[in-house]
C-alpha cells in the first residue's frame, strides 16, 4: 500500500476521550456490513466511481491535448467550482515543481481574481478549460463567457477550438455544452453519474493531472491498490478505510467530536486538505449528521490552531498525513549558529526539521489524550495520493452509509444555487 494508517492513539481503556476495543465492537460491526455492502455494488459493477481505476478511456484524447497545450503554453486557466476544481488543484500540487505550464484555478467567482487573470496572463500563451458537471453553475458559466471572449479577441474567434476545451455532462440543454457549441469549442463528457466531489479519478482531475506533467495511469493504480484492498481485505481491523469510517461516526456519536481535523505534514497535499473539507462537509452534512472538517497544515498551523487543539474543547478528532521528509532539503548551515544554544540545528536539514516538528506535534496531541489517526507516506507521488483519494472517497461513502444519509447529494445547495438565479433576474 502507499500509505499505512496508525489508529493505535485513538483506543484506550483508561481515556474517556478514546474507545475502549470492547464498547467500540458494535461500530466495527456495522462498518463490516457496510464493507459487504460495498463489496457488491463492486461486484455488480454497480457504481461508476467504482469502475474507473481500472479504465483507460480518454486517455488518448486527453493526452492529445495536454501535450499540444503544454508545448504552446505557458499558463492555463481551470474555471470551476467545488469538486469542479479542487481534485484538479489537489492532483496539480503533485506536479507544482515539476517544469510545463503555470495552472490557474479560478474556484472563486471574485471580480477581482478574474481580472487579474486579464491583466496579468497573455492570452495568445494562455489557454483555458471550463468544468461543470450540470454545465448549469452559473459562476462556470460567467466566468467561461468571459475568458473564452478574452481569449478570442485577442488570438481570432475561429483559434478559439485550439485552446479552450470544456468538461460537462452530455445532456440535452445543458448550457455549458451549448455555450461550447456556440463559440466552437470541443466538450469532452463529464461522467454522468459521479458528482463533482468524487470526479477527481475522471477528466476532470486527469486533465489537469497531465497539463501539469502527472503520470495518470499511477494516479489511477494507487487509486485501484485501495480500492481491492478495501473490498477483499478479510478482516475488517485491518481494513483501513472501514476502520476509518467507523471511527470517524463512532467519535461524531459517542465522544461529541463535532470536528474532524486533518492536517497534513507534506506541502504537496495542501490542497488535498480544501479537497478532504468539500468531500466530507458536502456528502455528511445532512438531516443533522456531520462534523465539521477542518483542514490544517503542518506545520503553519503549529503556530495558528494548536493551542485550540491542546487545551481547547475535547469536541475534535485528528488525522494526521505524514510524509517521511528526513534527509531531504537544505543543510542548515552552522557557522552563525551558537553552539550553545542552537546545536539541536546543526547537522540538520530543513526536511530532519520538518519531520520532527510533525512527530512533536502528534505526540503532545497524543500526550493530552486526543484521539489521533496518523497516516505515514513516503513521499507524495501520483501512487500515493490516487491512494489517499481513494482512501477517503471510501471512507466518506462508507460514514453516509453508518450515517444513513446519501453521500452523493447536495440538496440545500442547490436550492441556493436556483436563489442566485431568481436574483440576477431581478436585480436592476
Ligand atoms: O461536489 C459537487 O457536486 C459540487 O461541489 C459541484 O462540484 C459544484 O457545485 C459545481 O457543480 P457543477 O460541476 O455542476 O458546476
Amino acid at each position: 500500500m502507499t500509505y499505512t494508517q496508525n489508529l493505535s492513539a485513538c483506543f484506550s481503556d483508561e481515556n474517556t476521550q478514546r474507545f475502549d476495543r470492547a464498547s467500540f465492537g458494535r461500530w466495527r460491526d456495522k462498518a463490516a456490513e457496510a464493507v459487504d455492502w460495498l463489496r457488491e455494488v463492486y461486484a455488480k459493477g454497480e457504481m461508476e466511481l467504482l469502475k474507473q481505476p481500472k479504465s483507460r478511456d480518454g486517455f488518448d484524447d486527453w493526452r492529445t491535448i495536454a501535450s499540444a497545450w503544454r508545448e504552446n503554453y505557458t499558463d492555463i486557466v481551470v474555471l470551476g467550482a467545488g469538486g469542479a476544481s479542487l481534485g484538479g488543484q489537489s492532483l496539480c500540487a503533485v506536479g507544482y515543481d515539476q517544469p510545463g505550464p503555470r495552472m490557474h484555478f479560478l474556484d472563486n467567482l471574485s471580480p477581482t481574481k478574474l481580472n487579474w487573470a486579464l491583466n496579468v496572463l497573455d492570452p495568445e500563451a494562455t489557454a483555458a478549460i471550463a468544468i461543470s458537471k450540470s454545465g448549469a453553475t452559473s459562476q462556470t458559466l460567467a466566468q467561461a463567457s468571459v475568458i473564452f471572449d478574452w481569449l478570442g479577441n485577442a488570438v481570432g474567434h475561429e483559434h478559439l477550438f485550439e485552446q479552450a476545451v470544456v468538461i460537462t455532462e452530455n445532456s440535452e440543454a445543458n448550457p455549458l455544452r451549448l455555450l461550447a457549441e456556440c463559440a466552437q469549442i470541443i466538450s469532452l463528457d463529464h461522467p454522468k453519474e459521479i458528482g463533482g466531489r468524487f470526479s477527481v479519478l475522471s477528466v476532470v482531475g486527469l486533465l489537469p493531472a497531465l497539463l501539469s506533467g502527472l503520470d495518470i495511469e499511477a494516479v489511477r493504480k494507487g487509486a485501484q491498490e485501495v480500492l481491492e484492498k478495501t473490498v477483499h481485505c478479510q478482516s475488517i481491523k485491518e481494513n483501513s478505510v472501514a476502520m476509518g469510517a467507523a471511527l470517524s461516526v463512532a467519535f461524531e456519536k459517542e465522544k461529541g467530536a463535532a470536528s474532524s481535523v486533518l492536517m497534513t505534514y507534506a506541502e504537496k497535499l495542501t490542497a488535498f486538505g480544501q479537497w478532504h473539507r468539500q468531500l466530507w462537509a458536502e456528502s455528511l452534512g445532512k438531516d443533522g449528521h456531520g462534523t465539521t472538517p477542518s483542514p490544517a497544515v503542518g506545520t503553519v498551523d503549529q503556530h495558528s490552531q494548536l493551542q485550540l487543539y491542546l487545551e481547547g474543547p475535547a469536541d475534535k478528532w485528528f488525522t494526521f498525513i505524514r510524509e517521511d521528509t528526513r534527509g531531504q532539503g537544505y543543510g542548515i548551515p552552522g557557522k552563525w549558529l551558537q553552539p550553545d544554544q542552537l546545536d539541536y540545528l546543526r547537522n540538520r536539514t530543513l526536511g530532519d526539521m520538518f519531520f520532527a516538528e510533525g512527530q512533536s506535534t502528534i505526540e503532545t496531541l497524543v500526550d493530552k489524550g486526543r484521539p489521533v489517526r496518523v497516516f505515514e507516506i513516503d513521499g507524495v507521488d501520483e501512487m500515493t495520493i490516487g491512494g489517499l483519494f481513494m482512501h477517503f472517497m471510501l471512507e466518506t461513502i462508507l460514514a453516509a452509509r453508518l450515517l444513513g444519509v446519501n453521500a452523493f447529494d447536495q440538496p440545500a445547495v442547490e436550492s441556493g444555487k436556483k436563489l442566485t438565479r431568481h436574483y440576477l433576474r431581478g436585480m436592476n
